[in-house]
């Protein structure tokens, strides 16, 4: 907590001199960096709060606006549980609820931002263990037991070591040892508050720990998107709520039009649980369905989760191939 006081990362959801924290910053902020790192989404965290400075005003934005506004953090239906919860909140007076179970209850969140929410903007005594909570204490206790199966006993570890007064700067000092100091492959031991009570620091091979259980290697899964042009307008169509990408405005992944398809390439992108390969067909002509014709000119702020933005550049440099432009 001393290094912490000194040491912590200025972070703009992070209240500055004992203020208390803005419970909508940091259930924003908490909810972002599921999955993500700090660097990623600072610039997110400070469109948005631009845009809706408050959870009423981001109650009251419009779906397409706010997925736009999420496009390239990933994991969509965080963006769309958000929304949910922002409602939610807002339809209950706009406070949110400081305990840990009440919070727990809210569309999009789950343990983890529970007890980060509870601890950090309403002083609550919860325990929060993200991936760098995980790591500080599987090399402070040495824990030998491999991850996943590791998890409820770093959790007890951690419960352990959680003071009751201030658990909020307990938790984001661990993170930000996790972050800074408690590296994943090389950990800088010789800045670390903690290495005289650290068991892996005493064995010399903290970057050991946390043990993994070797991992299968990622299916592979193949898919075709369609760019489809007319009078300058490329066709983009909103995914369906359910499954991958959910809600996000994208090129089809079904033919839209009976044309005449040309392969311009494939690009691949790596999701959590498989990689993508996507191969990308041109066409002109209209188009059978609806959806929304966006300029071609400006499908980079069409909002494209991060595959299709990658397919779109792939469609418009396959386009300006110089052979193409002769034809
Ligand atoms: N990662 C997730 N939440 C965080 C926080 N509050 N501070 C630093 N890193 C984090």
């Amino acid at each position: 907590m001393r290094w912490y006081a000194v040491d912590k990362r200025r972070l703009p959801w992070r209240a500055e001199n004992g203020e208390p924290a803005d419970p909508y910053r940091v259930w924003l902020s908490e909810i972002m960096l599921q999955q993500t790192t700090v660097a990623a989404v600072k610039p997110y965290f400070d469109a948005f709060t631009r845009k809706w400075p408050d959870v009423d005003a981001l109650a009251a934005a419009e779906e397409a606006e706010v997925m736009r506004a999420w496009a390239g953090l990933g994991y969509y239906a965080r963006a769309r549980n958000l929304i949910a919860c922002a409602r939610e909140i807002a339809a209950h007076g706009g406070a949110f609820p400081a305990e840990e179970a009440a919070l727990r209850r809210l569309p999009g969140i789950g343990g983890y931002t529970a007890a980060a929410v509870a601890a950090i903007a309403f002083g609550q005594r919860a325990v929060v263990v993200d991936g760098n909570v995980e790591r500080v204490v599987a090399r402070l206790f040495a824990v030998a037991q491999p991850l996943p199966g590791a998890k409820p006993r770093l959790r007890e570890l951690a419960d352990s070591l959680t003071p009751d007064q201030g658990a909020g700067d307990f938790a984001q000092a661990m993170m930000d040892l996790g972050a800074t100091i408690c590296t994943p492959r090389s950990p800088a031991c010789g800045r670390c508050p903690l290495a005289d009570h650290c068991a892996a620091w005493a064995e010399e091979r903290p970057e050991l720990y946390p043990v993994k259980a070797k991992k299968a290697a990622k299916p592979r899964r193949e898919w075709i998107a369609y760019w489809l042009e007319r009078d300058g307008r490329v066709l983009l169509v909103r995914r369906p709520n359910r499954g991958l990408l959910g809600g996000m405005l994208a090129l089809p992944t079904d033919p839209p039009a009976d044309v005449v398809w040309q392969e311009a390439g494939a690009v691949e992108h790596v999701f959590t649980h498989f990689v993508l390969t996507m191969r990308v067909m041109c066409g002109a002509g209209d188009a059978q369905a609806g959806g929304e014709w966006w300029p071609v000119t400006d499908v980079e702020q069409a909002g494209l989760p991060t595959v299709f933005a990658k397919a779109a550049r792939r469609a418009l440099a396959w386009r300006a191939e110089p052979r193409r432009q002769a034809a």
